[in-house]
């Protein structure tokens, strides 16, 4: 996320920034400058880049290579958006290579790209769901489902508002979801929230449960669960055979809420191998592809005007 103030001026990001959602005065806004893991507003994503690059200055070379890691199926314009942000106003022409994002969660994930007949990996990431499968060492389809941490952060403040007649914000829903949220059945816990009564106006403090969030959860859950196993059904017998032998990888973030794996493995029929990097998996998959030259080969470079 990033705080801009009057339209140009940055004034925090990331988490520093996240803090101020929904409490920003007007004349700050506060945006996601990438929406679904695709560039959402060019100036934006400049300025966040630019930030970044100057914390790492002191150790860039005369002439910057930038990585970036990036959605499947963009058109060229996309492409050219990446070359666009990392060269304005950057006098020193820097490269710029980008990683199918399927591949650089694959390389971190340990699936041997180069070797395997078939294997299918759901990043369940903030707004979105990356389904990919790789085959014959290129990613042969990769699709967005509409499920990740957002829909989810809807869904509670939905059922909240439903049975109890309260407002909650959207960052009180993450809350909630990231402590509370489970699919073991041991979740006995609760929260206290605040939020504003629907039927008075005025705010109120209310006890939520474990249960109330994981009802939330797993409808939303399950509409993601029930797509996936479509997208498996469908791919061809040759490559499901061996995904089916392999299990199925799941990362992002999302895929912390504990036991989603079990979950996801009941509905969908297959087992699933969990990543112990979760939302870092592809960042640390793309440090690893810079890091080694024989994995470089799936770097495609963004041509720039020269
Ligand atoms: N402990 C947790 N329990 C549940 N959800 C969590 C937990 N920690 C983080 N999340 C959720 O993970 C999501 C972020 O995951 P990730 O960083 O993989 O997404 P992203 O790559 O930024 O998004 P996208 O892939 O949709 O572009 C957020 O919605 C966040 O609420
Ligand atoms: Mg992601």
């Amino acid at each position: 996320m990033i705080a801009v103030m009057d339209g140009n001026q940055v004034i925090a990001f990331g988490n520093d920034a996240y803090q101020m959602y929904e409490k920003n005065p007007p004349c700050i806004s506060v945006d996601r400058p990438m929406v679904g893991g695709r560039i959402a507003d060019v100036a934006e994503v400049e300025m966040l880049l630019h930030l970044l690059l100057k914390k790492t200055d002191r150790h860039a070379s005369p002439r910057p290579v930038i990585y970036f890691s990036a959605p499947m199926n963009m058109s060229e314009l996309e492409k050219r958006a990446y070359y666009a942000i990392s060269d304005a106003g950057n006098p020193r022409n820097p490269r710029v290579f980008l990683v199918d994002r399927p591949i650089c969660d694959a390389i971190s994930l340990g699936i041997p790209i180069s070797r395997t007949k078939g294997s299918m990996i759901l990043d369940i990431g903030a707004q979105s769901t990356e389904v990919s499968v790789i085959a014959g060492e290129q990613v042969i389809v990769s699709d967005s489902l509409p499920i990740g941490g957002q829909q989810l952060n809807e869904a509670i403040c939905n059922e909240i508002r439903r049975e109890r007649n309260l407002l909650i914000g959207k960052r009180s829903a993450r809350r909630l979801k990231t402590s509370l949220a489970t699919f073991l059945s041991n979740g006995m816990e609760e929260r206290k929230v605040t939020g504003i009564d629907t039927l008075s106006g005025l705010p109120r403090e209310d006890t939520i449960h474990s249960e109330l969030v994981n009802d939330a959860v797993r409808n939303e859950m399950k509409k993601g669960a029930e797509a996936m196993r479509i997208f498996l059904e469908r791919t061809p017998p040759q490559i499901s055979g061996s995904i089916m032998n392999e299990g199925i990888y799941l990362t992002g973030g999302t895929a912390r809420i504990p036991g989603i794996e079990r979950y996801l493995c009941r509905m969908i029929g297959c087992r699933i191998n969990l990543s112990k990097d979760y939302e870092f998996s592809t960042i640390k998959g793309l440090e690893e592809l810079m890091h080694h030259k024989e994995l470089r080969k799936w770097a495609h470079s963004v041509k720039g005007k020269k």
